[in-house]
């Protein structure tokens, strides 16, 4: 028994080891036998099956697959056990550190491209979703399985809640390969741990949602202004505090801030949506454009629903019609709790740093508050424990990014360095133990107390659910939830 296990574990090690293509060519033989296309190191679609969204990442995995139904998702599972290789889940590939390629060599991808069927039901409010859909085919731009999975913000989040939010029944291919539709009556722990953390658990291969009805007009606005340090940091003081009073939930928003124009300023711009006649947008702004220089650099843009998502994808829904940008970059995140509001001090350390050290920087980078709370938002109105999303009381998550110059590889060691301080301006300056998060879906390799941070009080909750559902680890990436 202890000889056979040794023997195995051997053989599998042998796929990544040069030389040695036992277990792969298992591998190939046990998907071809069951006709599943898949790409395999050596094959010319190899390079372009396995590339990263993010090219600072090059892992290598032992083969992509396309499977057509869960069934075949279902094999997939199995021959990946068999094999005791890591199976992971790709949807839209746009994870931030390339966990859609299992974040290290070795992994078996399951490519869920061919898996884009979304069905309506209209009279019923609701719909079912595949999970190789992108969000442009469903309205916005993005892979709909990873999104879903660890959230889903857009600026109808404060009225909608996050995508996860909408969610009434998981399909999904669990680690034994059973295939199961999971639902708050059948399984109220699992499907508790799927809307927050459901690549720990399984492949989604669809998820059953609540629609909403379309607002008869949306429109996006943006306004722009160049500012010095002073005027940036009681901009942000300023939408802090807006934010806290009675603003309707068909409000939402982001504050972007990105290199000004002279060292010493940033470009600040509040872009947003409003999903109601326009005619109410401006006195709803009012309180804060007071507060602000006048006559800002201004776009708005009113429409249907879907003229506004087009709108935001930056003049087309159709994801077959533009090639994937990629981009070589590193992100970090920080969900700021509303209980804490970031201090007067912390905004001018931080905006001090990024008018100066970030005026100087080579990288290309951008920095977004991204609004989540506020009165009236939906996101916080579910309370902390139903799902195992762990931030229901956030203002903002911010959202840092930096590319390298050109954004293209190798990543500089200084854009971490820059970062990293970057980040720190804020903790440093904010109450000891300041009860931060940081967002899964702009997923971080480097943070260190991800655990915390992601997950909070859920994680233990999660890993005993890890513990019964996959307690061979077969889904397995840097930030899986450990059995
Ligand atoms: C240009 C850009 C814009 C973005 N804008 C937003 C935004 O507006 N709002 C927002 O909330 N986020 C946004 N994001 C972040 C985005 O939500 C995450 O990167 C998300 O995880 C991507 O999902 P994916 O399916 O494309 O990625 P993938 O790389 O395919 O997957 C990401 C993770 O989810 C897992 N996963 C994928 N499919 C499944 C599945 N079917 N079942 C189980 N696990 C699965 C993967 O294994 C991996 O761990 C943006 C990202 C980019 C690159
Ligand atoms: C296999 O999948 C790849 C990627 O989707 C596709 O380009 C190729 O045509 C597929 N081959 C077959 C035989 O379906
Ligand atoms: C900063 O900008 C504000 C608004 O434009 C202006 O009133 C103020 O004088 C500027 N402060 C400095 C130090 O330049
Ligand atoms: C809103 O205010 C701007 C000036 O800030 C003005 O140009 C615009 O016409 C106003 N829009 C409406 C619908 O009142
Ligand atoms: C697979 O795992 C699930 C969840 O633990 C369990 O309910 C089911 O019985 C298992 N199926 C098989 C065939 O072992």
């Amino acid at each position: 028994m202890r000889l056979l296990t040794t023997l195995s574990l051997l053989a599998t090690a042998g796929a990544f080891v040069a030389g040695s293509t036992v277990a792969r060519a298992d591998l190939k033989g046990s998907l071809r036998a069951l006709h599943i296309n898949a790409s395999f190191p050596g094959d010319a679609s190899y390079a372009s099956a396995s590339s990263a969204f993010n090219l600072r990442f090059t892992f290598k995995p032992a083969a992509v697959t396309y499977p057509k139904s869960p069934q075949e998702v279902s094999e997939i599972v199995k021959i990946g056990a068999a094999q005791k290789l890591t199976v992971v889940a790709r949807s839209g590939g746009h994870s931030y550190i390339a966990n859609g390629l299992g974040g290290k060599d070795g992994a078996l991808v399951v490519d869920l491209q061919n898996l884009n069927q979304v069905s309506v039901d209209s009279s019923r409010g609701t719909a079912v979703i595949e999970s190789g859909n992108r969000l442009g085919d469903i309205i916005l731009a993005l892979g709909i399985g990873g999104h879903a999975s660890f959230g889903g913000f857009g600026f109808t989040s404060r009225q909608w809640g996050l995508t996860l939010d909408t969610i009434t029944a998981v399909n999904t291919v669990l680690a034994n390969g059973t295939v199961a539709r999971v639902t708050n009556q059948n399984d109220p722990d699992l499907f508790w741990g799927l809307r927050g953390s459901a690549s720990s658990f399984g492949i989604t291969t669809s998820i059953e949602v609540t629609t909403f009805a379309a607002p008869p007009s949306a429109t996006i606005f943006q306004y722009a202004w160049d500012l010095n340090v002073t005027a940036a940091a009681n901009g942000i003081a300023a939408f802090q505090s807006f934010v806290q009073t009675n603003i309707p939930p068909h409000f939402g928003g982001e504050i972007n801030l990105v290199r000004g124009p002279t060292a010493g300023t940033v470009t600040f711009t509040l872009l947003g949506g409003w999903y109601a006649p326009v005619d109410g947008l401006n006195a709803t702004l009012a309180p804060f454009m007071r507060q602000m220089p006048r006559a800002p650099r201004t776009t708005v843009q009113t429409g249907t629903y879907l003229d506004s998502a087009v709108v935001l994808a930056g003049g087309s829904l159709d994801t077959k019609s533009k090639p994937d940008g990629h981009d070589t970059f590193y992100a970090k995140s920080l969900m700021t709790p509303e209980g804490s509001p970031i201090s007067h001090g912390a905004i001018v350390a931080f905006v001090t740093y990024l008018a100066k050290q970030g005026f100087a920087s080579k990288t290309e980078w951008f920095v977004q508050l991204e609004l989540y709370g506020g009165k009236n938002s939906a996101i916080n109105a579910v309370a902390p424990d139903a799902t195992a999303f762990a931030h229901r009381s956030s203002t903002f998550t911010i959202q840092f990014y930096a590319s390298a110059p050109g954004k293209v590889p190798p990543y500089p060691s200084y854009g971490f360095t820059f970062m990293n301080d970057m980040v720190k301006t804020l903790t440093d300056h904010s109450p000891k133990n300041w009860d931060y998060g940081a967002y899964a879906n702009y997923i971080d390799d480097k943070l260190v107390d991800w655990k915390q941070r992601y997950y909070g009080a859920h994680y233990a909750r999660l890993r005993s659910l890890k513990d019964k559902y996959d307690p061979q680890d077969l889904f397995t990436f840097p930030t899986a939830i450990e059995e």
